[in-house]
Formats: C-alpha cells, structure tokens, sequence
C-alpha cells in the first residue's frame, strides 16, 4: 500500500490540466478548459476541466473526478496502479506501507502481467543484439529490410530463439512465475500439461499502450514457408484487448497532436518504414479490421486521419465501407494510394524518405472525393450503375455528422458526378430522415432511463413564483425528494461559506443557516442525508465543512455527487446560454432568494408529500372520527403550505 505521505504529494503536485491534457486536447473557455469527453463519444465538446477545483466533469455523460479518477477511468487502472503512473510522471519516490503477501498477491496480479511482459521484451530485444542466432538472423532481417538501429531501439523490437522454452527457462530464473507468462499468453500449455513458449524463432514486435506499457507482442517469421503462419500475435488477456488498442499509437501521440493528423496504416513493419521516414504521426490497426474504439482512440488526440493504402484494387474495395465507420464518428479522412502495388513500407524504401514525405502531402485526396472517383472509374458510362454509385456517395456523406461540411462536399460532389446540388440534397436528405427516425425510437427509450437532475442545470421551476393552481392539489412525480434535497447539498458546497446580513440576521454563514432551517426536515436520499449528517456533525462541533472536503472525500459515492453539483451549469459551463439560448439568471445576483427559495422548495416538497399521504389515508380510513383527525391535521397542513407558497412567491418576487 502508497503510504499517506506519499499520496498526499502526488495529488498536490499532480495538476488536472497536465493529467487530462496529455489525453484530451483542452480548449480554454470561460473560467474553465474543454474538451471533447474520452469517456464518451461525442461531437461537440461537453467535458469541463476547472483547474482551479482540481476536477473534470462531463455534462454529457456524467463521468467526473479527480486527478487520480482520471487516469483509473482512462487507463483502467486500479487506484494505487494511477497513483503510482502520476507519481512517475511527477518525478515522486513512491514509500509504500509493507503488506501481508496475500494483499501483494491480488493488488499485483496485472502489475504482474505488465512486469512479466516487460521482462518478456527486454529478454527478446537482448537476444536480438547480443544473442547468436538472434544477432545473425534477427538483426541481419531487420537490417537487409533497410531499418535503422535507432528504429529497432525505440519500438524494442526483438528475436525469439528458435527453442521451445527458452523464454520460460529465462523468466522462470528471474523469479517470474509462469502462471503469469500463461496468462499474457507469452507461454502455452498443452494437453499434458507441458508449458512451451508461443513465440519461437520470429522477429518479435511489442505492442505497447498509449501510456507505453508492454501489453503484447506479435513475432513475424523469417521462413518462407506457406505453411507457417506470417505472424504470430498475442491473445487478449487482463491486460491486452485488441480492439482498444492501436500499433504504434505510443510512440506516435505527441505527433499526432503536433500534427493534427493521424497516418492509418495496416502492418507493423509499415508503421516503422513511415516513423523512419520522420513521419512518427502514424499508427496500425494490426491484425483486427479497424474497429469504433480504434477509431475513438484516434479521436482523442486528431479529428483527421489519413490512410496509407497499397494500390491494390480489391483492397481499395473493400476496404471503402469499412471507411464510412470513421466519417460515422466525426473524423475527416483522406487517403493516400502508392503505385505498382506498393506499401508504405516497400514504397519508402524504394524512393527514399524525401520523396515519400513529399509523395504523401501531395497525393492525398479526400476519401469521398477519392471514394467518388475510383467508383466512377469502375461504372463507366452505365446509367444504372451510375445511380446506383450517387445512392452510394451520398450514403457515406449522411454519415458525416457536420452539416456544414456535409454541404461541402455535396457540392463538390455535384460538380464530379455531373449531377445537380439539388438531387444530391433531395437523396441526401431522404437517408436523414430514415435515419433519424430509427434512431429517435432508440433515443427515447434510453433517454427515460437517464435520472441525473443536473444534467441541465437545476431545474427551471426552482425559482418562479408558484403556479396559484398549485395550491389546491400537491405536487405528485417525481415521487421523491431527490432533486430538492439535492439542490440544499448544492447550495452548501456554493455558498456555505458566503456570510449573510439579512433583515434580522447578522453575519451568519449560509452553511449555518441552512443547517438551522432545516434542522426538523429528514433527508430520505441517502447519498445527501450521508452529505447532510457530516455537515451537521461538523457544525456542531464547531467547524465548519467546505466544499473540497467533499469533493476530495474517499467516499466514491460522496465525492461523485459533490463533483456533479458544484460543476452544475451555473459555475461551470457558460456556454449553456449559447447552447441552448435559455435565459439562466445569475443566482449569486439574488442570493437571498437562492437560499431560501432551495430550503423553501424542499419544505414545500416536505409538507407536499405529507399532503399527499395524509390524503391516501383519509380515504382507507373507516372510522368516522379517526378519519374527523386525519381531516384536522390536513387542514393545519395546508395552511402551512399555503403560507410557504407565498412566501416563496414573496421572496421571488422581490
Ligand atoms: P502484412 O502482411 O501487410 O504485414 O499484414 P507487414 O507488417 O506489412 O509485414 P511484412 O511487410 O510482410 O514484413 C498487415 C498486418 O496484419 C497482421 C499483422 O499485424 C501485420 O502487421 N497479420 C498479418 C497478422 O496478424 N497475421 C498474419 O499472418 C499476417
Ligand atoms: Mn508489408
């Protein structure tokens, strides 16, 4: 276990901005940054980052937290295994406290696969450059294929002697177990139980993450033999999910974003030739087809991406619907062929890196453009197939979610395909449509399922004068008390600390006066009567509780709730105005009517309820002079909320 010590100077030095920025590009707007939320997929930015707070938030999706959350969310990463990533990247010695080895044990487990997997490629790596047969045949492959020894290095690139358990005899003296090896899959078991390595006499590739963790290898033969598979890859395991992860993406991120462009390319040994050339924005789907998280990836750190395709026709084809995925997601994609049947990798070595360099800027063309062209080609003068190719261009340009540029390119469309704007629009606006119907009956049903309160700001009838009619009839739905308790939870955290000189009151703090004013009513949320009961024991003994503590609380549940509520809309997010052009009035303005409206609303809701259930028990109630008191009681009741309607009108009114 990290030592308290040690946890206390990574969450001081650790600062948000830097934690988050080095995942999601963040635009300054307002008192605070955003972006475009990693945890969700989205196209205009909803993720709020206040460096002031500490905290990031998503409005879209709800996700928010800290430093520390940030990187267990994004990385996967348990809470020490995050701790110990921004220890690292602050440069902070981690003291840990010594521990039972059954804790070691389970806390360790993927640590283990990790450590086991960087063992792994250290051991293939030294046998390559120091090793006998990994010197003269690996190296000697790598070197006749044109890399660089400064290539071979970065990407840790390696040789698996042609043994069958030569990895396991190694790990195995270095103390590594082998049910860890088993587990990474770096080492087999057969049906008699015999364990033998998977990788044997290839040239080895590590895949690392995006934070440049060894998660898996794929080992390419030298053999020509037809028989034997090219490549031999890693299965997934614990800490390997193919279709999150992009060949190269680690060594490429700090490009990509430099260079706002992503080079997509197919094999491991093109995304070395293309990072030789000087090119180090560019990464590999590698083995899988190119996958939605894959593209998401990509996402996070360039919205444009641009394909390196080997020339050939079938592939071309193929591979053009599988396109249409990353226009679905919001990227531009543009796309480079090369001639004669070359890949990157074959075209860079041909022409030198100069001339590829030059080749890529100058060839690429926009997919859908390219998409138009090349299927045209194929359809010649053929009335029918041509229809049949507009259907199809405009199918890709429906995808692309901006309508602006969607425009664009019906019109450039138009002017290629001979055919006019109008027709385009007309077919463009037909596979809206049937698209949008079938999403909105998707929509619906998961939009009622969705209960955060503060998804858009408190709600709006917090603040207005009662409705008269109100009177006669208590409120029914919701049939709880959550968002009025809640917005109380809220205010606290605001304001609790503001000092108030109101009429007969004199400097008090809002934190206390809540407090005083609620002291008969019960919370029934759970969450916010846990919140409530903190605050009121601190208060009472004599200290009193801010915002942060909270916030910063190791209470999951407590510190989730804190974050949504003192990032609601109102403190974070200005361009809730422009968004959605609703006129929210500035509640620090008025805070008088703030305050009080919140704890008048939740009495209000309180005498509500009680209303309500007096009314259910009036009407079982049989006997005549039980049901003479229920009446009584009713009617005290309602005077009481009569009285609080007007006051809250009053106090809004003024
Ligand atoms: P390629 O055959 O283009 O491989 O397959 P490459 O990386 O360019 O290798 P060289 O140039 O022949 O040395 C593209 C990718 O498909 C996956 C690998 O990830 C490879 O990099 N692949 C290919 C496999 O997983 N298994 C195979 O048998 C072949
Ligand atoms: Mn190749």
């Amino acid at each position: 276990m990290i030592n308290q010590d040690t946890i206390g100077k990574i969450m001081d030095t650790a600062r948000i901005e830097e934690v988050v920025g080095d995942f999601v590009p963040l635009k300054k707007r307002g008192s605070s940054l955003i972006g475009n939320c990693p945890f969700h997929n989205e196209k205009t930015p909803s993720f709020h980052v206040s460096v002031a707070k500490g905290i990031y938030k998503c409005f879209g999706c709800g996700k928010g937290g800290d430093s520390v959350h940030f990187i267990m969310d994004h990385e996967k990463y348990s809470y020490p295994e995050a701790l110990k990533y921004l220890a690292n990247k602050y440069n902070i010695e981690v003291e840990e406290i010594a521990q039972s080895p059954q804790n070691i044990e389970a806390q360790n487990a993927r640590e283990s696969l990790y450590i086991v997997s960087e063992y792994a490629a250290n051991y293939f790596a030294n046998e390559l450059w120091t090793g006998e047969e990994g010197r003269a045949i690996g190296l000697s492959y790598f070197k006749e294929r044109g890399f660089r020894e400064d290539i071979v290095k970065k990407f840790q690139l390696g040789y698996s002697p042609d043994v069958w358990d030569a990895l396991i005899q190694s790990s195995v003296a270095a103390g590594h177990k082998e049910d860890y090896l088993e587990r990474t899959g770096l080492a087999i078991r057969n049906d008699k139980g015999k364990l033998y390595d998977r990788f044997r006499g290839r040239v080895m590739f590590p895949i690392h993450n995006f934070t440049g963790r060894i998660i898996g290898f794929g080992g390419r033969t030298l053999k020509t033999d037809k028989n034997v598979p090219k490549y031999v890859n890693s299965p997934e395991s614990e800490i390997y999910h193919k279709s999150n992860v992009l060949y190269g993406l680690f060594h490429a991120k700090k490009a990509i974003r430099d260079a706002d462009n992503c080079y997509l390319v197919e094999g491991y040994a093109d995304v070395l030739s293309v990072h030789q050339a000087g090119i180090e924005n560019v990464v590999a789907s590698s083995g899988t087809s190119l996958t939605t998280e894959q593209i998401r990836l990509i996402g996070r750190f360039t919205q444009n991406v641009t394909i390196l395709y080997d020339g050939d026709a079938a592939g071309i084809k193929a591979s053009l619907r599988g396109l249409d995925m990353i226009l679905e997601e919001g990227l531009n994609v543009k796309v480079v062929l090369f001639p004669d049947g070359h890949d990157p990798d074959s075209y860079m070595h041909h022409v030198g890196s100069g001339e590829f360099k030059k080749y890529i800027e100058n060839t690429r063309k926009d997919f859908i453009l390219y998409k138009a062209s090349i299927l045209l080609k194929e359809a010649g003068t053929d009335p029918i197939k041509r229809a049949g190719i507009i259907r199809d261009i405009v199918e890709s340009i429906a995808k692309i979610p901006d309508d602006i540029k969607a425009s664009v390119f019906i019109r450039e469309c138009s002017g290629l395909l001979q055919i006019e704007e109008r027709t385009l629009l007309s077919e463009l606006n037909k596979i809206r449509a049937a698209k949008f119907k079938k999403s909105s009956n998707t929509n619906n049903a998961q939009s009622q399922q969705f209960q955060n309160p503060y998804q858009d700001g408190p709600p709006d009838n917090l603040f207005e004068n009662p409705d008269p009619g109100a009177a006669l009839a208590p409120e029914a739905a919701p049939d709880n008390d959550q968002i009025q308790e809640r917005e109380i939870v809220r205010l606290l955290l605001a304001f609790g600390h503001e000092l108030v000189n109101w009429d007969k009151i004199d400097n008090m703090y809002i934190g206390s006066f809540i407090m005083q004013n609620l002291s008969d009513v019960t919370f029934e949320d759970a969450l916010c009567k846990r919140i409530i009961d903190i605050y009121r024991e601190e208060i009472e003994n004599g200290h009193l509780p801010v915002a942060n503590q909270f916030i910063k609380s190791e209470d999951r549940e407590i510190q989730d709730l804190a974050i949504t509520l003192s990032t609601s809309p109102y403190t974070l997010s200005d361009n809730w105005y422009n968004k959605h052009q609703i006129y929210v009035r500035d509640e620090t303005v008025n805070l008088k009517a703030t305050i009080l409206g919140g704890i008048f609303h939740l009495k209000k809701r309180k005498v509500d309820r009680m209303l309500l259930s007096l009314l259910q028990e009036i009407k079982t109630e049989e006997d005549s002079t039980n049901q003479e008191i229920l009446m009584q009681r009713y009617s005290f009741i309602k005077g009481v909320e009569k009285e609080i309607s007007k006051f809250l009108g009053s106090v809004i009114l003024k």
